[in-house]
């Protein structure tokens, strides 16, 4: 359920009955104010009054009230005000609340239903570079486009994952040479079970090595020309790299898996096909040897178009040409309704050059949507991008082992009874969790601060928070020996914080339809941190257990309870976080 969207429809519909062109629609918001503390001010806002007065040359507040003569108030609405210059505040009825939340009691997905046009959605993201160090960038992109495509599916989109990864290029070279020498002494096992290690070892080679470097550029050679030998030791490499990957998607609680990998290398022999098809339609054209898209609708103050490069002057390839070929596969192959570039800011030339030239080319139907989900980089404390203490690149396991680590000694601190297994299993959700909600509940374009105290801080809006919320209301059904599914009576709403409650409650399939559109996940975290608040005042306001309260009153309550529960579960597991029964 959407109110948002429900209120608007239900205005679109008294505007034009009221005789207002149907371009000058509603602009229906949440009210600002909490809805407990001032309920006078609605609990949602109609504008759009005043434009339309304004541009039919008439006295605002009056049509308001004509738009609110013909509203249709039906069940939802109870009362719709107007204020100021010609607002219009919307409270919703009581009644109607209660029965939404009944409904979404007794339904098993929170009354939230599928999207009425599923689609089908590409989402890039992880995509590290296999022949290089995985670094803390490819952990953001994992963990935003992993919350973004449990959420798409959540409401019944068919996602397709795509892992981008960089699994060819010039790097292999160095790469492959040190791995053919490890292989002649049978330590290439050992030697690839640290790719970051194995890594600065080949670099190290191809920097100081006599002829190293020549024998790295004739592995290249070789690789690009499909020699069989050579090719079997990049699969080697590669399949040892995916294993590495998948250890820290396993440990990270996210969904990808083996069969998502598209890698570059896929895109290999579409290539040169797809070079000469954009030469022979006159879309790129030669340059100095190289072969060029130049992008007039990208053209700088000057009019210079951008360009774009598509194959080398020696003839290589580049990391544009294979995007090229990727948006054709997706939109065509895999038909893709919408594609998601889950990829750092940084990255934001090369994609949307890719994006116009795609279109420029007629590669994918006008009615495909491109987004770059762009996200900012990950600092450190000291406000520089996130290093370790000596200046080298942070290795993902050992981060997310550490805050395993840390969340265990607070978990102890916390409750010393637990035993040991009980203990890790916390831990090891609370710290992932923490990692994980740290990055989401930022506005994702913007760079964040990697903080271990502030993400496991049980206070404000962070995982731990949340996941304490959950079980805090969890342990109340526990001590009343009851189970959800047993309580019966009806759902009422007596003081202004149950109604509040309600309301929030309400909101959650409207959020989410929020974050599917902009795919902002921090708008979820910050619903569910502002329910669990919502949840704390309620709590405190109207005594669920306590003797005396009527039966009818403290069941009507417990399901209160239940649904902050499930809302809280089932929001957090969007986000790709885990909750627990007690912690
Ligand atoms: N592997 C690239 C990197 O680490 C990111 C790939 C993003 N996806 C894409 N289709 N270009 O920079």
């Amino acid at each position: 359920m959407n109110i948002r969207q429900l209120l608007t429809d239900k205005f679109q519909a008294a505007m034009l009955a009221a005789g207002i062109p149907e371009d000058c629609g509603p602009v229906v918001a949440q009210a600002r104010v909490a809805p407990a503390k001032k309920a006078g001010f609605g609990d949602y806002q109609a504008n759009g009054a005043m434009a339309a007065a304004k541009r039919m040359g008439t006295n605002p507040r009056e049509l308001a009230s004509r738009i609110v003569e013909h509203l249709d108030k039906g069940e939802m609405i109870e009362k719709a005000e107007i204020a100021g210059p010609g607002f219009i505040n919307i409270h919703l009825s009581e009644s109607w609340l209660a029965r939404s939340l009944a409904a979404a009691e007794q339904s098993g997905r929170l009354n939230i239903a599928p999207a009425a046009e599923p689609q089908t959605v590409v989402i890039d993201y992880s995509h590290p570079n296999l022949a290089k160090e995985m670094h803390v960038g490819h952990l953001r992109s994992t963990i935003i486009g992993d919350a973004l495509a449990r959420l798409l599916e959540f409401q019944g989109h068919k996602v397709i994952r795509q892992n981008h990864m960089g699994d060819w290029g010039t790097q292999f070279g160095m790469l492959l040479a040190h791995l053919s020498d490890k292989l002649e002494n049978n330590d290439a096992e050992v030697a690839l079970a640290d790719l970051e290690v194995f890594y600065r070892e080949a670099k190290v080679r191809f920097d100081d090595e006599e002829g190293f470097d020549d024998r790295a550029r004739e592995y290249v050679v070789k690789l690009q020309g499909g020699d069989p030998e050579c090719l079997k030791l990049w699969q080697q490499f590669i399949d040892i790299s995916i294993s590495h990957s998948e250890e820290i998607y396993g440990k990270l609680n996210v969904t990808l898996k083996r069969s998502d990998v598209y890698g570059e290398s896929q895109y290999n022999d579409d290539l040169p096909v797809l070079v000469q098809e954009l030469l022979d339609r006159g879309i790129a054209v030669e340059d100095q040897g190289a072969v060029v898209v130049f992008l007039e609708e990208m053209a700088d103050k000057e009019g210079n178009p951008s360009p774009m490069i598509i194959r080398k002057k020696g003839g290589g390839y580049l990391y544009s040409t294979t995007d090229l070929a990727a948006i054709r596969y997706r939109a065509n192959k895999l038909k893709a309704d919408r594609i998601l570039y889950v990829v750092d800011a940084r990255q934001s030339l090369h994609l949307q050059q890719a994006f116009t030239a795609a279109r420029k080319a007629g590669f994918l139907p006008e009615s495909v949507a491109l987004e770059h989900c762009a996200f900012g980089t990950m600092m450190g404390d000291d406000g520089k991008p996130f290093k370790t203490r000596t200046g080298g690149t942070v290795k993902l396991s050992a981060l997310l082992d550490e805050a395993v680590e840390r969340a265990e000694k607070l978990v102890a601190e916390k409750n010393p009874d637990l035993d040991a297994d009980t203990c890790a299993e916390i831990a090891r959700k609370v710290g992932i969790g923490a990692v994980k909600y740290a990055d989401l509940s930022k506005t994702r374009t913007n760079d964040y601060v990697f903080s271990w105290d502030a993400m496991l801080s049980f206070e404000g809006n962070t995982a731990p928070y949340l996941q304490y919320a959950y079980t805090r209301v969890r342990s109340i059904f526990r001590r009343a020996g009851i189970q959800p599914g047993e309580l019966k009576s009806e759902i009422r709403l007596d003081t202004a914080e149950e109604r509040a409650l309600a309301i929030r409650l309400c909101q959650f399939g409207e959020v989410l339809d929020q974050v599917a559109k902009d795919t902002f996940p921090h708008v979820l975290c910050a619903y569910l941190y502002d329910l669990a608040s919502t949840y704390m005042v309620f709590y405190e306001a109207c005594p669920v257990l306590r003797e005396g309260v009527p039966e009818e009153q403290k069941q009507s309550r417990l399901q209160l309870c239940d649904l902050v529960a499930r809302t809280i579960a089932t929001g957090l597991d969007l986000l790709g976080i885990e909750v627990l029964e007690q912690m």
